[in-house]
C-alpha cells in the first residue's frame, strides 16, 4: 500500500557529503513497499492510496547511532554524582559494570538493552549498532554478542575495553585475540578497543585489531578520550571506519584523518557526563574531516539515549551547524557503519522522524524538549508520542 505523507513545513534531505543537508518547505513524502518512492515538494507528489496530513510538522531521516554499549546491567549515579563534586573520569569504572553484568540472567540483559531500544525510538533513532564490552569473560562476552546479534545487524566485539579484574594482563590479550574472539566472531561484525590511558596501549591496540582483522571482523576504535596514546595514524592505516571519541587530537592527527575513509565519532554525551572538554567539532569540519555523532550510551559515561540531546550539544558545545549536527547523526551514523541509511533519497528505506516542530534546527533550539512525534522504520511506525 503507498502512502503519502503531507502537509509537511519543512523535509530534510541529506546528501552524500559531510552537511550537506537540502530543506524543502511544503513538501511530501510518499512511501511503498517499505521505500521511499517520492521526497519532494508537494505539489509534484504522486498519489497514493492513504494520506496522513501531518499539519506542519517536519521530517528528516532517521537517526543512525553507530555507538552504543547496550547490553549491561546495574547502573553507576553514584559515580557520576562523584564526578560533578570533582572526581576524574576513570577507565576503570567499567569493572562495576562487568560485575552486574556477569551476575545478571540473559533474560534481565535482554529486558534492560529491550527498555533502552524503545527509548531509542522514542529518540528518533531508527538504526544503532551494539557493542559487548562488559563482560570480559569468554562466557559473558559471548552471551553479550549473541544478545547483541538478535538485536541488530550492526554487532561490535569490544572485549578489548578494559583488562578484568583478576587476570594477568598478557593472559587476557591472549584470550580477546584468540579463545574469545574465536567465540564471538560468529555474532559480531566489528571489533573495537578502547586505547586509553587506563585501557589499552598503542601496542596491545594493535595487536588487538590485527587480529580482529585476520578473524574476519571490520575494525572501529574507541581512542583519545583520557588522553592521545597517538593511535590515529593506525586507525587510518588499518582503515577503522570509526574513531569515536577524539576528544584530544593533534594537528598531525587531524591532517591524517582529513580526506581519509575514517569518520570522527563525536559523542557529546561523554563529554557531558565525564565533565570532560569538548573536541573541536568545527575545527574537524573545516579540515574536511566526515563527522557522525553517536550516543556512547552506557551506565559509565554517556547514559543517555537520546540524539536530539546529543545533536544539541553539539551544536552549542563542539560548534557544528544544526545541518552538520543533522547530517552526522544520519547520514554520518550510516558512514561510521558504512551501511546505507539516514538518507531520504528515492529507493531508501523509508526510515524518518516527525517533528513536532517547524524545521531540523528546533532539535538545538529547543534542547530537553520532546520534539519527536512519530519514528517509522521501513514505512512501519515504531513510536508514536501519546
Ligand atoms: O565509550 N570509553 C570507553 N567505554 C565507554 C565507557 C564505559 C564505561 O565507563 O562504562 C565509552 O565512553
Ligand atoms: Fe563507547
Amino acid at each position: 500500500m503507498s502512502t503519502l505523507f503531507k502537509g509537511i513545513s519543512s523535509l530534510a534531505l541529506t546528501g552524500e557529503k559531510f552537511g550537506d543537508v537540502q530543506v524543502i518547505e511544503d513538501a511530501a513524502l510518499a512511501v511503498d513497499g517499505g521505500k521511499v518512492v517520492y521526497a519532494g515538494p508537494a505539489p509534484k507528489a504522486p498519489d497514493c492510496q492513504e494520506e496522513i496530513d501531518l499539519g506542519g510538522k517536519s521530517i528528516i531521516p532517521g537517526f543512525v547511532d553507530s555507538h552504543s554499549h547496550l547490553i549491561f546491567a546495574g547502573e553507576r549515579s553514584e559515580e557520576f554524582a562523584s564526578r560533578i563534586t570533582g572526581k576524574p573520569y576513570a577507565a576503570g569504572g567499567i569493572r562495576t559494570t562487568v560485575r552486574a553484568t556477569r551476575a545478571a540472567t540473559d533474560a534481565e540483559l535482554k529486558a534492560n538493552a529491550g527498555k533502552l531500544i524503545a527509548e531509542f525510538y522514542a529518540s528518533g533513532i531508527t538504526q544503532f549498532e551494539i557493542k559487548s564490552g562488559y563482560g570480559l569473560d569468554v562466557e559473558t562476552e559471548l552471551r553479550s554478542m549473541k544478545i547483541a546479534a538478535e538485536l541488530t545487524p550492526h554487532t561490535t566485539f569490544l572485549g578489548a575495553h578494559v583488562v578484568p579484574e583478576g587476570v594477568e594482563r598478557a593472559d587476557y590479550i591472549k584470550s580477546v585475540t584468540g579463545e574469545m574472539l574465536q567465540a564471538v566472531k560468529p555474532y559480531a561484525k566489528w571489533i573495537d578497543v578502547f586505547c586509553d590511558q587506563g585501557a589499552f596501549s598503542f601496542e596491545e591496540t594493535k595487536q588487538i585489531l590485527e587480529a580482529g582483522i585476520a578473524a574476519g571482523l571490520k575494525p572501529r576504535l574507541h581512542a583519545n578520550q583520557i588522553a592521545n596514546l597517538g593511535v590515529i595514524s593506525l586507525a587510518v592505516e588499518l582503515d577503522c571506519a570509526s574513531v569515536d571519541h577524539a576528544t584530544h587530537l593533534s594537528a598531525e592527527d587531524i591532517a591524517v584523518l582529513s580526506g581519509s575513509n575514517t569518520v570522527v565519532t563525536l559523542l557529546p554525551g561523554a563529554e557531558f557526563s565525564t565533565k570532560s572538554p569538548y573536541p573541536d567539532g568545527r575545527r574537524l569540519a573545516s579540515a574536511g574531516i566526515t563527522l557522525a555523532i553517536a550516543t556512547d550510551c552506557n551506565p559509565g559515561s554517556s547514559y543517555t539515549t537520546s540524539m536530539p540531546f546529543c545533536i544539541a550539544v553539539a551544536v552549542r558545545e563542539m560548534g557544528l551547524s544544526p545541518e552538520q549536527a543533522l547530517w552526522a547523526a544520519t547520514r554520518g551514523g550510516a558512514k561510521a557503519l558504512r551501511t546505507e541509511g539516514g538518507s531520504l533519497e528515492v529507493g531508501a528505506s523509508a526510515d524518518f522522524v516527525v517533528l513536532d516542530a517547524p524545521s531540523h534546527v528546533f532539535l538545538s533550539y529547543r534542547p530537553g524538549v520532546q520534539l519527536v512525534s512519530q519514528t517509522y522504520i521501513a514505512g512501519r511506525r515504531v513510536f508514536e508520542r501519546q
